[in-house]
């Protein structure tokens, strides 16, 4: 069953029509499920047990959102949620698979953090169009395939309030593996001549006009079994 055991009034929901039920997450959240079952926190490379620095600082300045709510897309274990909890009400974590979602209301409940969570499947988000301030998204976006990334966007839209902010985090590998789905797309695309897009420019190429660059970082970091990836930390405001 969908998790709306938090859904409640204070959650700026427009109804549980979008919240996603186990046969819509289809091949995709059976994935997560597995690996958060399998596996503990710590062995995601992702893993951290506290806010990014840079996301502090700003969380500490004047830059800040003052006012929406937080939502977190793809909140895993809830850390992130916790954290703009201090910051924002109703601050809420959305993830499609249910075993981060207990995780995550695991760590609210022993750090007695209002924070709130549901078990949804972006980019359908079931909330009221203007009632976010902060979105924060670290992993979500890129686990989504790109042919939705222009529904994400717009509901990235949807959602912000004029002044609010999308804090983005958005990472793929710099070569693919040549067995893969994506390995013989790319392939098939470098005999056909066609020109590989830098991550920060397909981003950049989905961001709504109503919304504005105000910084972009291109990162490259290294997986522990040795990959290179792209990391694009984005800051985006709405006008
Ligand atoms: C790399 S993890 C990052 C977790 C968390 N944001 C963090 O930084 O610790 C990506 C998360 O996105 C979730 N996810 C993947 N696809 C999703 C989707 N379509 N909608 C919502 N969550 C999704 C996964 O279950 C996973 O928890």
């Amino acid at each position: 069953m969908p998790d709306r055991s938090d859904d409640s009034a204070s959650v700026p929901s427009e109804g549980e029509g979008n919240v996603a039920g186990p046969s819509q997450g289809g091949g995709k959240r059976g994935m997560w499920e597995s690996r958060y079952q399998e596996r503990d926190l710590s062995q995601f490379f992702w893993y951290r047990a506290d806010a990014p620095p840079e996301l502090k600082k700003l969380m500490e300045s004047e830059q800040r959102p003052a006012s929406g709510a937080a939502i977190d897309l793809g909140c895993g274990p809830g850390v992130m949620t916790v954290y703009l909890a201090q910051y924002l009400r109703p601050a809420v974590g959305v993830d499609i698979a249910h075993a981060a979602v207990a995780k995550a209301k695991r760590l609210a409940e022993e750090q007695e953090s209002p924070a709130r969570f549901l078990v949804v499947e972006a980019p359908d988000l079931p909330f009221r169009s203007g009632s976010a301030g902060l979105i924060f998204d670290r992993g979500c976006l890129q686990a989504i395939p790109r042919s939705s990334w222009r529904k994400y966007f717009s509901e990235v839209d949807r959602l912000l309030q004029p002044g609010g902010q999308l804090w983005l985090y958005c990472s793929a590998p710099t070569s693919a593996r040549l067995l893969t789905r994506r390995g013989l797309r790319t392939l098939a695309g470098r005999v056909l001549g066609r020109k590989q897009v830098a991550l920060g420019e397909t981003i950049a190429r989905h961001l709504p006009r109503s919304m504005e660059t105000v910084e972009m970082e291109d990162r490259r970091f290294e997986t522990p079994s040795g990959r290179t990836r792209a990391l694009i930390y984005g800051l985006f405001r709405k006008r």
